[in-house]
C-alpha cells in the first residue's frame, strides 16, 4: 500500500482562507479564471491559493502538496518547472523580452507547428486561446462574408460569440446569440438542418474534433463535406486536443484535416500562447482582418512553444500521457465498481472526467463534492469537471493516486449507504462555473 501524504482531514489551508478573504476586497468573482474558481471545488476543504510547483505536483500557500490532475487546466502538458522549457525562457530572457520589431523566433515557431499540425501552412499568434477561437471566427467571416457560425458544444469560454449562449451572458449585445447555430456532436442531422435552414449564410462549422466522445460514423468527415459544400469554413478548435491527443492533435488522431485550427493549452507548458494555424488559401485572410496587438509576439512564450514542441516530438509525449492516463482511469473505473458505487470517470484517458450518480442514476454534486474532499485530504488535486495528465505524471504518482481513491471511494459508499454525504461534507458543496439560471432571473 502506498503511503499517503497525510491523514484524513488533516489538511490545514489558514492561510489559503486568508488570502481568500482579502481576495473579497481587491479580486472581483475572487478569482480570474471560473474554473479556478474556490466555489468549483469544496469550498472550504480545497485549497485557494498556491505557492509553487514541480514536477506533477503543486504546493498551495500552507505548504501542502498535492499530485496535481488540473494541470494549470490543461497547458501544464510537460510538467511545472520543465527544465528545457525553463532554459529556453531564461535563455531568450537574456536577449530580451518584446522588440520593436518582430523576433526571428516567430518565424523558428512557426516552421515546428507546420511541420507537425496537419493542417498548418500559416501560423498567427495570440496570448489565449479564447482570442484564437475568436479570431478563427472573424476570418472565416472575412473569408466567406456572412456572419451565422454552426457550432457545436456550450463550453462558453471564447469570447462573445460563444459566451453568450451560456447564463453568464451579461454585457454582450442580444443580437450577437442569433449569430450561433448550435449542433450536437455525433448527431450530423442537426449539422444538416442548420445548412438547410439557413446554409447561405453560415461562415464556419467550429467545433473541437472531440470533448469527452469520440466521433462516430464518420462524423468528422461528413462535417467538412457539409461545410464545403456549402462554402463555409472548417475550423478544429484543438486548443486542449492540440499535442495532445497525438502530436497533430485530433486531426492526426482521427484523420479529418481542418481549414483552419486553433492551438492553445499544451503549446507552451504554461506561457500565455495560443494560435491559429491552417492552409494558405485561408491564413491569407490575415493580411487584411485586423488582429494587432502589442504583445503578440512577446517572445518568452514562442521560446517556449518551441521547446515545448521540441520535447513534445522528441519525447513522444502524447503517447506517455495515453499509457499513464489509461493505468489511470482503468484503475478508477475498476475501484469504482468493485465498490459498487455510482463513480466514474468518463471521456479520455487523457481528458477525464468524474462523475457521480446516487442510486436514481441522477448527477450528484453532494456526492462528487464528497468525493473530491477525500480525494484533496489524501493529495490528490482533482477537478470537478475535467483532469488530465501530464509527462511528469509518473507510475508512482498513479499507484498514490489509486490507493487514495480507493480509501475515497470506501467513504464515499459509507456515506450513500447512511445517506450521510452532506453530513460528511466539511465545506460547500461544488457549484458549476455556468450556474443554470441567470442572476436575478426570475423562477
Ligand atoms: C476547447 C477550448 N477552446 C478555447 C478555450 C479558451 O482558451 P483560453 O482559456 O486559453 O482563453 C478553452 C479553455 O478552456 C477550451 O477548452
Amino acid at each position: 500500500m502506498y503511503r499517503l501524504y497525510r491523514e484524513h482531514a488533516s489538511l490545514k489551508i489558514t492561510k489559503s482562507l486568508k488570502y481568500l478573504k482579502h481576495a473579497e476586497k481587491r479580486i472581483p468573482a475572487l478569482t480570474q479564471t471560473f474554473s479556478k474558481a474556490a466555489f468549483t471545488f469544496v469550498k472550504g476543504v480545497y485549497p485557494v491559493y498556491i505557492d509553487h510547483a514541480y514536477g506533477s505536483h503543486m504546493v498551495d500557500v500552507d505548504g501542502n502538496d498535492y499530485i496535481d490532475y488540473l494541470c494549470g487546466l490543461g497547458p501544464i502538458i510537460l510538467g511545472y518547472g520543465y527544465k528545457p522549457v525553463d532554459d529556453a525562457i531564461k535563455e531568450q530572457l537574456k536577449n530580451g523580452i518584446l522588440f520593436s520589431l518582430p523576433h526571428k523566433l516567430e518565424l523558428d515557431l512557426a516552421e515546428t507547428i507546420c511541420n507537425t499540425v496537419p493542417c498548418a501552412e500559416m501560423v498567427k499568434y495570440s496570448k489565449t486561446g479564447s482570442d484564437a477561437v475568436t479570431l478563427a471566427i472573424r476570418a472565416a467571416r472575412a473569408i466567406t462574408k456572412r456572419d451565422k457560425i454552426a457550432y457545436c458544444g456550450t463550453l462558453g469560454v471564447q469570447h462573445d460569440w460563444q459566451t453568450t449562449l451560456t447564463t453568464r451572458d451579461y454585457g454582450i449585445p442580444s443580437w450577437n446569440r442569433k449569430q450561433i447555430k448550435v449542433f450536437e456532436y455525433n448527431k450530423i442531422e442537426t449539422l444538416e438542418e442548420i445548412f438547410e435552414r439557413d446554409g447561405k449564410n453560415i461562415a464556419a462549422v467550429c467545433m473541437e474534433p472531440t470533448m469527452f466522445e469520440p466521433p462516430k460514423g464518420n462524423f468528422l468527415k461528413k462535417a467538412k463535406e457539409i461545410a464545403h459544400k456549402n462554402g463555409a469554413v472548417l475550423i478544429f478548435d484543438e486548443i486542449v486536443t492540440g499535442y495532445r491527443f497525438a502530436i497533430g492533435g485530433g486531426q492526426e488522431k482521427f484523420g479529418v484535416i481542418p481549414d483552419i485550427t486553433t492551438l492553445g493549452k499544451g503549446l507552451a507548458n504554461g506561457m500565455p500562447l495560443g494560435a491559429v494555424v491552417g492552409k494558405t488559401e485561408f491564413m491569407k485572410i490575415f493580411d487584411n482582418v485586423f488582429f494587432s496587438s502589442t504583445n503578440q509576439g512577446e517572445t518568452l512564450s514562442l521560446a517556449a512553444g518551441k521547446a515545448t514542441i521540441d520535447e513534445i516530438r522528441s519525447k513522444n509525449v502524447p503517447r506517455h500521457l495515453w499509457d499513464m492516463g489509461t493505468k489511470l482511469m482503468n484503475g478508477y473505473n475498476k475501484l469504482a465498481k468493485e465498490n459498487e458505487t455510482g463513480i466514474s470517470f468518463t471521456g479520455y484517458p487523457i481528458r477525464m472526467r468524474p462523475v457521480c450518480v446516487d442510486s436514481n442514476g441522477i448527477e450528484s454534486l453532494e456526492i462528487k463534492s464528497l468525493l473530491l474532499q477525500e480525494m484533496i485530504t489524501r493529495g490528490i488535486f482533482l477537478h470537478p469537471g475535467v483532469d488530465y495528465i501530464g509527462f511528469s505524471h509518473t507510475l508512482h504518482d498513479v499507484k498514490k493516486t489509486l490507493a487514495a481513491f480507493e480509501e475515497s471511494v470506501k467513504v464515499v459508499k459509507k456515506a450513500v449507504e447512511n445517506n450521510s454525504v452532506k453530513k460528511q461534507l466539511r465545506g460547500d458543496v461544488i457549484r458549476p462555473v455556468f450556474p443554470p439560471k441567470k442572476m436575478g432571473t426570475k423562477k
